[in-house]
């Protein structure tokens, strides 16, 4: 049974303190942001980083005041060196849990281990089908009738950490890569948010290789 680490204990007053990983476009980052000012989720967006220079998120990030950094992973003379600055950028940042937001890196166990269980990343499929890239395409070859969305924490096996919440959406015998993503993009800007609070309350646990929901505090308390 893996070690249920400190973060995962309910952050009473304060909020979480987020890294937020990207290399692109940055629409799940959006997401996150939004749900933060809209005090939908208890977190606090610490750092945003990217390993591009040229990703549209460092702007979303910018506008929003966080904190951004480029760190391109080609500069590194090994994965895990590259792995450990960016554990050091995060650390130095009081980052408790790091949010893999379209971040596409691998990441070894240098960077694994300095956070356990606590790095979630999205990807657009329903885990375990279809994981790696093109995960949209993936689905229309195999002619999958239904797709969609997964939030999992991260382990360095590539998209095959404990799962912590699904969406399923339908797959159309009309749908392009482009509107099958634009379809499960949206269920991924819906359960990454509501991820990072669960975390944020204390209500993941992971037993074995599951996460195990627990229900909100005041269900719990009408129970007792
Ligand atoms: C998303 O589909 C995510 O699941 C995948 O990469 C895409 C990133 O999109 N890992 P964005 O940068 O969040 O807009």
């Amino acid at each position: 049974m893996r070690p249920v680490p400190n973060l995962l204990k309910p952050v009473e007053k304060g909020y979480v303190p987020l890294g937020l990983l990207i290399s692109g476009r940055g629409s799940n980052l959006q997401a996150v942001i939004e749900a933060i000012a809209a005090g939908k989720v208890r977190a606090r967006a610490a750092v945003v980083i990217s390993n591009r220079a040229d990703a549209q998120g460092l702007g979303r990030a910018e506008r929003a005041g966080i904190e951004t950094l480029v760190l391109p992973h080609r500069e590194a003379p090994s994965r895990d060196a590259y792995d450990a600055r960016l554990v050091h950028e995060l650390k130095s940042r009081g980052v408790e849990l790091v949010c893999l937001a379209g971040f596409m890196r691998l990441l070894g166990p240098t960077f694994c281990d300095a956070f356990p269980n606590a790095i979630v990343n999205v990807h657009p499929s329903l885990l375990p089908a279809f994981p790696g890239v093109d995960a949209q395409q993936q689905a229309l070859t195999a002619g999958a009738t239904v797709s969609g969305a997964t939030v999992h924490f991260v382990t360095p096996e590539l998209d095959a950490g404990p799962i912590i919440l699904q969406a399923a959406v339908p797959v159309h015998r009309t749908d392009t890569v482009a509107t099958l993503s634009a379809r499960i993009l949206a269920e991924e800007h819906r359960i990454l948010p509501e991820a990072i609070q669960l975390i944020a309350e204390g209500r993941c646990q992971v037993v074995g290789d599951r996460v195990v929901i627990a229900p909100p505090a005041s269900d719990a308390a009408r129970r007792a």
